[in-house]
């Protein structure tokens, strides 16, 4: 059996986020109303300042040891006072410290915007300051009014549609979620057990990480991704790197259509999400018309409280109103949909992530 991540106990994990909510609360009192508003209202500005660095790679420059911003601004190629400004900036959020020298040093923050480390959301940044979402984000209101996403409206087409037109944004695109799935993945799917599965299906799994690190703790089981066309062109250096390419089919379509045939698991994480309860119905009975006698639909989603809470998922679901024309969801919403795609919603397991495990059989 390969080894699986040391994770911290969910009840652990949940305390300390309850704590760090706290204090965020504690800290947000203290100040005068209109100060605690205007420390949020510049957090646009934090989004510009980090997306900069990561463009610059000026993490990257840190990872040797401290250096000075001039150093810094010689090795990018940019301006030596913008970049003292930015790092100095940067520095008042915690990304990085300035010494007694002078000059700035990673925290651990900053780490995570360098572009080789372990569980770095630099694509990630990259793909959330990138002008396209500046611009979605800048009309959220055509969104709060119509119900409509800011994205069509101001590119006259569906996110995914764009997608399939604009190679480069695409490519930031699946890096940025290839980026999140290694935050979260291993961790959050260490907390189902896929081993007894003879086929896992991965349903819109783009370049197939979420695929790869389930095949690795079941090695007795086969796989086969699926996702767009153009999407799982990208995908088998990532089994490759893997080391379960042969284990795995990979094929191209849409899952509005139909998706692949007879799998005893399908695996459908950060889709569901996407889309409005009219679509997501149609991806799951899809899925309910191809699983395999016996098999289990696991979903991996962020399940929201029923009641406002400082939880991720709450500000997840902007997002997925601005650019896709989705939404996340409570429990109850998820047990609905699946009741009316044919499915049963049998369990629901939180995870140290913020992403929970939803598992669901033929009804
Ligand atoms: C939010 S991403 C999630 C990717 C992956 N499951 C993960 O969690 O990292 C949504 C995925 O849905 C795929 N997708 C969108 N429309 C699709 C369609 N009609 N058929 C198949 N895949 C689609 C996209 O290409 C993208 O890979």
């Amino acid at each position: 059996m390969p080894k699986r991540p040391k994770v911290p106990p969910q009840r652990l994990v949940r305390t300390l986020d309850r704590v760090r909510a706290g204090l965020a609360r504690l800290h947000r009192s203290s100040a005068p109303g209109n100060i605690a508003l205007l420390e949020l209202g510049i957090g646009a500005w934090t989004t510009a300042a980090l997306y900069s660095a990561a463009r610059l790679g000026i993490a990257d420059e840190l990872a040797s040891g401290p250096a000075r911003a001039a150093e810094v601004a010689a090795r990018v190629g940019a301006d030596p006072d913008g970049v003292y400004r930015l790092m100095r900036a940067l520095a008042s959020r915690g990304v990085f410290a300035q010494r007694t020298d002078g000059s700035f040093a990673l925290t651990r923050i900053g780490a995570a915007l360098r572009s080789d480390t372990e569980g770095s959301l630099r694509d990630a940044v990259l793909f959330i300051g990138h002008p396209i979402r500046w611009a979605d984000w800048g009309h959220l209101e055509h969104s709060v009014r119509t119900g409509q996403t800011a994205f069509a409206d101001l590119h006259g087409s569906s996110f995914f549609d764009y997608l399939a037109h604009d190679p480069e944004f695409a490519e930031v695109f699946n890096r940025a979620m290839t980026a999140n799935s290694s935050l979260a993945d291993e961790v959050a799917l260490a907390q189902y057990d896929f081993t007894g599965f003879r086929l896992i299906a991965d349903v819109g799994g783009g370049h197939g990480s979420v695929l790869a690190t389930i095949l690795r703790s079941a090695p007795s089981a086969r796989g086969v991704l699926f996702d767009l066309p153009a999407v799982v062109a990208n995908a088998a250096p990532t089994f490759t790197a893997a080391g379960v390419a042969d284990r795995v089919t990979i094929r191209g379509g849409s899952f509005m259509e139909s998706v692949p045939e007879g799998a005893d698991a399908y695996v459908v994480k950060n889709i569901i999400h996407d889309w409005q309860d009219e679509d997501a119905v149609r991806i799951l009975r899809n899925i309910r018309t191809a699983v395999a006698d016996g098999g289990k639909l696991v979903l991996l989603e962020m399940v929201l409280p029923e009641r406002a809470d400082s939880f991720l998922g709450l500000m997840v679901d902007l997002e997925m109103l601005v650019a896709v024309g989705g939404r996340e969801r409570t429990r109850a919403e998820y047990a609905n949909l699946l009741q009316r795609s044919g499915f049963r919603l049998t369990r629901v397991l939180d995870t140290v992530t913020p992403l929970s495990i939803i598992e669901a059989e033929p009804a």
